[in-house]
């Protein structure tokens, strides 16, 4: 079968642990399909080794329905983008093994996809052909999730500069961790969410960091948050019972106030008001709400990922690479992921 004149990418994302493929025509989305692994709900966070074997179980079936619901032929495919990292290494040996078989297999090339910038350039994901609502450029993102707090100036699909991040935890972490001392399941965030929405997000004050430049600290409210539950637990044991929503509302406020005020500033600074956010962080309820009030107030052009894009999902990679293939950056069957990757 010969290629179409259109440029169709499918993406593979491995990094932890969902599996996912998705097909791109043209930079409008024709299928993402997620496998989420169940299997680390009882180890209360991911299992690197499990997860691998999950991948491995998974990643047939998965690009087998990318491919189907797509309604394309495999024949038709163009290139074959994967994430290269950052991620778990044994996750993403998986997919980089799995590309490089389809790549020889289908004699289509490779894009290497930093997972990072995948998160980024989901805003620009066209749900048809009449999509127009992509970001101009430059503009900033707020790259919030388990592993990353980023504030990135993004010059154009594939020109980025990190201009602010953590300098310890990330924002994911902070609300994982802190779940985590009050008793509730991994991961944290999305019940904190769901918590904070019947609290009180005024009840208790936080530390929050005193950091001149453009760069985050969570460690600090991590800490103050512990100490507060072990000094009221001194004088009542019930206390994160009778408590836990108002605790949720102060974290999730405090964690959020943190966020914003390098934002604000990092706009102010830049001149730059178009703003997008992008991570598992983002799919928070009072966060989105947040930044709504301040985009208003502002005046800023605010991008907000569909849910489905905030957590990891193959339409990013596919996305990305099809940018990078425009931009013919393909890879050689020698490529190698990396478990630690920046965005630069
Ligand atoms: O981008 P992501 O899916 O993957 C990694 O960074 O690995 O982000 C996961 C993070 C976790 O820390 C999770 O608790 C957080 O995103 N998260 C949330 C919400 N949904 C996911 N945090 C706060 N509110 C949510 N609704």
């Amino acid at each position: 079968m010969t290629k179409s004149n259109n440029t169709i990418i499918i993406g593979i994302e491995t990094s932890c642990d969902d599996t996912s493929a998705a097909v791109i025509e043209n930079g409008i989305i024709r299928s993402n399909i997620i496998a989420s692994q169940k299997v680390h709900e009882e180890y209360g966070g991911v299992v690197p080794e499990l997860a691998s074997r999950a991948h491995q179980k998974n990643i047939v079936p998965v690009v087998d329905q990318a491919i189907k619901k797509a309604g394309i032929k495999k024949e038709q495919i163009n290139a074959i983008a994967y994430t290269r990292g950052p991620g778990l290494l044994g996750s993403l040996l998986v997919g980089a093994s799995f590309t490089k078989g389809l790549s020889l297999a289908l004699n289509i090339p490779m894009l290497e996809v930093n997972h990072l910038q995948g998160h980024v350039l989901a805003h620009f994901i066209k749900k048809n052909e009449h999509d127009t609502s992509q970001p101009a450029f430059p503009h900033l993102c707020l790259l919030i999730s388990g592993g990353n707090s980023q504030i990135i100036k993004v010059k154009s699909h594939l020109e980025m500069e990190v201009i602010g991040q953590t300098i310890d935890d990330a924002a994911g972490e902070a609300f994982d961790k802190c779940a985590k001392v009050m008793g509730l399941p991994y991961p944290g965030g999305p019940l904190i969410d769901k918590l904070a929405q019947t609290g009180n997000p005024n009840a208790i004050k936080f530390n929050k960091p005193r950091i001149s430049n453009l760069n985050y600290s969570f460690s600090g409210l991590k800490t103050s948050f512990l100490y507060h539950l072990r000094d009221m637990l001194k004088i009542d044991s019930q206390y994160i019972e009778k408590n836990k929503e108002d605790l949720s509302a102060s974290l999730q406020k405090t964690i959020i106030d943190i966020l914003f005020g390098k934002l604000v500033r990092a706009s102010k600074e830049t001149g730059i008001k178009v703003i997008t956010v992008a991570g598992g962080v983002s799919a928070n309820s009072g966060l989105r709400a947040e930044l709504k009030k301040e985009a208003e107030k502002r005046q800023w052009n605010l991008f907000i990922p569909e849910l489905s894009y905030t957590t990891d999902n193959a339409a990013m990679i596919a996305i990305t690479g099809f940018y990078k293939f425009l931009e013919k950056q393909t890879s050689g069957h020698n490529s190698v992921p990396f478990a630690r990757m920046m965005i630069e």
